[in-house]
This record gives C-alpha cells, sequence and structure tokens, in this order.
C-alpha cells in the first residue's frame, strides 16, 4: 500500500507545528507562568525547550523519516537484538496508550472551549438559556460538545495525510496565528495590560533553580512538542527525504516556542485588565488564580466588562483556542489510526472512525467520573508518562540505533550535514544530556 507524505515542507512545518501548537500553548504555558512566578518559568522553559526538547524531537523524527513507519513498528527495525526489539514494541505501544488517554482528556477541554466560542453568538441572536447552557458545567454539555470535538478530529484524520492533516492544518494554522497577534494588539490598549506584561517579563531570578518549577517546565515543554508518545515520530515518516529534517525541526520548535510565548502576551496582561475592572485574579496567598479559573471564568468576567467589544473578543479568544486543540487533537488521533492502518493492514477511513469511537467512550468515562478521574489522568500522562517514554525514545536514537544510520537519514536533505554544528552536538545531547536530565527531574519528582 502506498504511504502517505506531506506535499511540500512547508506543509510538514504547518503540521507539525500544528500538532506542537496546542492547548499546552495557549492554555497550559500561561497557567504554569501565572502559578510559577512569571518571567522565571519563561527563561527556564525558553533553556529547556532549546536545549533538552529539541533534541528529543529531532530524535523522533530522524527515527521517524528513516523507519517510514509508525513508533511500534520503527523501533525495533533500530537494532538486531531480539530483547531490544520487543523492548522497543513495549515503548510503542506504551506510546499508543499514552496518546489515547491525552486526546480522551484533550477533547473534553477542547469541547468547552467550542461551547464557550458559540455562546456569544447565541448571546447575541438573544438566546439567553442556551448561552448559560454553553457556559456552565454540567454533564450534557460536556458529553454534547466531546462527542462534537471528536467528530471533528475523525473527519480530518480519516480524510488521510495531505488531504486531511496537511491541507487543515495549512487552513487553520494561519488563522490562529492571525487571531492570536489581533487580539494581543488590542488588549495592550487597555487600561493595566502593562503592568502584567511586566510579570510576565521580568524574572525573578531567585526562582530559576526551584526544583519544582525545572519539573513543570519540562513536563511542559514535553507535552508542549508533543514527545514521548510517537506522534512526531510518525509526521517524520511523512516528510520527504528531499526535505533538510535538522531545518525542518527547528523551525517545529520556533514556532511552537515562539507561539507560547506570544499566547502569554495575551493572557497574562488580560488578567492584570481584568484585575483593574474589579475581577479577582489572586487567591488567599497571593499567587495568581490559574488553569481553569483562569480560561473559563477571569477572562469571561473581563470579556463582559468590556461592553459592545466584548462579544467579539470572547468568540475570537475561544474560536483560536479550539482552533489549536482541533490541529492538535488531529496529531493525537494519526499515532494510533496509522499504527492500525499500517500493523493491521486496514482502510483508514473506517479505522479512524472505529479508534476515534473507542477514545470518544474513554472520553465519556472520565466525563462520568469526572471528580476523581481527570486531574488523574492529566497527571499521569503529562508528568509521567510522557517525560518517561521520551526518555527511552533517547535512549533509542542515542543507543541502541547505530550512529551512522542517523547520520546517513539526516544526510539525505542535507548533505553536509557531517560537518554541521547540528552533528557536533546532537548524538551527545540524545545520548547523554537528555536521558540524565530526565532521569533527574524524575528522582526530583518522586
Ligand atoms: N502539543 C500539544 C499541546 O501543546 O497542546 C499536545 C499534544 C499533542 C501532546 C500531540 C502529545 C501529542 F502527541
Amino acid at each position: 500500500m502506498q504511504r502517505g507524505q506531506f506535499n511540500s515542507k512547508a506543509g510538514f512545518i504547518m503540521a507539525a507545528a500544528g500538532a506542537a501548537v496546542g492547548l499546552g500553548n495557549v492554555w497550559g504555558f500561561p497557567t504554569q507562568v501565572a502559578s510559577n512566578g512569571g518571567g522565571a518559568f519563561v527563561l527556564v522553559y525558553l533553556l529547556l525547550a532549546f536545549c533538552l526538547a529539541y533534541p528529543a524531537l529531532m530524535a523522533e523524527l530522524i527515527i521517524g523519516r528513516s523507519a517510514r513507519a509508525n513508533a511500534v513498528t520503527a523501533l525495533p527495525m533500530l537494532t538486531d537484538k531480539p530483547q531490544l526489539k520487543v523492548g522497543g514494541r513495549i515503548v510503542g505501544i506504551a506510546g499508543l496508550v499514552t496518546v489515547a488517554v491525552i486526546l480522551s482528556f484533550y477533547a473534553i477541554i477542547a469541547g468547552w472551549l467550542i461551547a464557550f466560542a458559540i455562546a456569544p453568538v447565541t448571546q447575541f441572536l438573544g438566546f439567553n438559556e442556551a448561552e448559560k447552557w454553553l457556559t456552565t458545567f454540567s454533564l450534557s454539555r460536556n458529553v454534547a460538545f466531546t462527542f462534537f470535538f471528536m467528530v471533528l478530529t475523525i473527519i480530518i484524520i480519516s480524510q488521510g495525510i495531505s488531504n486531511g492533516i496537511e491541507r487543515w492544518s495549512k487552513r487553520m494554522m494561519p488563522a490562529l496565528i492571525v487571531i492570536l497577534i489581533a487580539l494581543i494588539a488590542y488588549m495592550l490598549t487597555l487600561p493595566n495590560a502593562l503592568v502584567g506584561l511586566e510579570h510576565y517579563l521580568k524574572p525573578d531570578f531567585s526562582q530559576i533553580f526551584n526544583s519544582q518549577l525545572i519539573i513543570s517546565a519540562m513536563g511542559q515543554a514535553f507535552f508542549s512538542l508533543s514527545l514521548g508518545v510517537g506522534c512526531m515520530l510518525i509526521y517524520g515518516s511523512y516528510l520527504s527525504s528531499d526535505e533538510n529534517i535538522v531545518k525542518a525541526g527547528a523551525w517545529v520548535t520556533l514556532l511552537d516556542v515562539g507561539l507560547a510565548f506570544i499566547a502569554g502576551l495575551l493572557i497574562i496582561p488580560s488578567m492584570y485588565i481584568a484585575s483593574h475592572f474589579g475581577v479577582e485574579i489572586f487567591d488567599a496567598e497571593g499567587a495568581l488564580l490559574s488553569s481553569d479559573t483562569l480560561i473559563f471564568q477571569i477572562l469571561p468576567a473581563l470579556f463582559e466588562q468590556m461592553g459592545s467589544a466584548g462579544p467579539i473578543v470572547a468568540l475570537l479568544f475561544f474560536l483560536l483556542m479550539s482552533l489549536a486543540a482541533l490541529t492538535s487533537s488531529i496529531s493525537l488521533l494519526e499515532v494510533p489510526v496509522a499504527y492500525v492502518v499500517e500493523a493491521h493492514d486496514k482502510k483508514r477511513h473506517i479505522t479512524s472512525w472505529v479508534i476515534g469511537g473507542l477514545i470518544t467512550l474513554l472520553s465519556l468515562i472520565i466525563v462520568f467520573n469526572f471528580d476523581w478521574l481527570f486531574g488523574l489522568v492529566i497527571a499521569i500522562t503529562t508528568k509521567y508518562s510522557q517525560p518517561l517514554l521520551g526518555l527511552f525514545f533517547c535512549v533509542y536514537a542515542g543507543w541502541v540505533w547505530q550512529r551512522n544510520n542517523a547520520l546517513q537519514e539526516i544526510k539525505k536533505g542535507f548533505e553536509d550535514a557531517e560537518n554541521s554544528f547540528f552533528w557536533k552536538i546532537w548524538p551527545w545531547y540524545v545520548k547523554f544530556v537528555c536521558p540524565l536530565f530526565i532521569i533527574i527531574m524524575f528522582i526530583h519528582a518522586l
């Protein structure tokens, strides 16, 4: 069977940046900044993203393009040793399970965002009951919108690589960037925005070696770059051999980190604007409120204070969030779908609906057991599973795979790779620095 491929380098970059840029950027990052002392977190995050996450991202992309297969098939191909082959399969399968669980909670949050994006429209039309339902936490709303979001995700994935993922990413990513910049331009004209900007940009250096902050920043970087679950590996496997993979990966990292940073320019000042309008933004201990309170209470309260501009800003804001979620959710669903299609020789269309349906069921289980299950699955997958699996991907790239094979793969679209700065650094990084750093962080966290 002919394998799908992205049509162009720009298509790959949009798709992979779309996979990377998601709730982790527009929600997770600003929220973490708010709860981890502002600028100090930004600084540590930037450092970790480029020094730790980028090399790990490259490991996945290069393995993927070399194997031209999903992670479960690709990792065993890196070695002749039977035990290591089995180990590779286990890592790949653990990635599949992790990705399915991530998508199941991701779809719930994305559902809320879509509901909040529709709410200003119903308000404008005078459907007040509908607006109330859309913006109030309830079982019926959560079920309906989780379902709706999953159907959107499944439809795109069922259309394939270039016709589905690439085509839709090329539409949604530019729209996302335009909305983000327009919102920032508007928000920064409002009172108190500059105070927020200062909190965001001025690092409190005493916080920089705070181990909790470093652990949060590492988890955030792994989540944001979609590492450890075979997502970037499968996207790499759809990249043409003519392209310079080192550059393509650098673009994806830059876009991901850049957009997280820019999202912070929107969210943190918005909080301080809200505070100017009388909205409470600090908790009892004086720390900035964050996570869902920030997105679903503080910001809507702010939009309500903005008069006639409010509903438009609210619509754009939640549309932005929903777009970011969708370009990532498709990459999450692609991982198990690609595996079943390739390894079990199934048709993409039907596989997308079956796997997507199963993950929707998982989402519904979480929705019905929200109080104890929601936070738990997020913590297990993003704090532990992703960095741990990321560690194994680095070990396979750095220790199991022959160094020369990696080089030959990189050289395909980058003849002079051998003499490049990248090749001088990267093999050491994936072999020693990344695994060691992840292990130290783990020991610390436990
Ligand atoms: N990187 C996405 C975000 O920042 O929201 C989340 C994600 C997508 C994680 C795909 C893992 C993944 F495989």
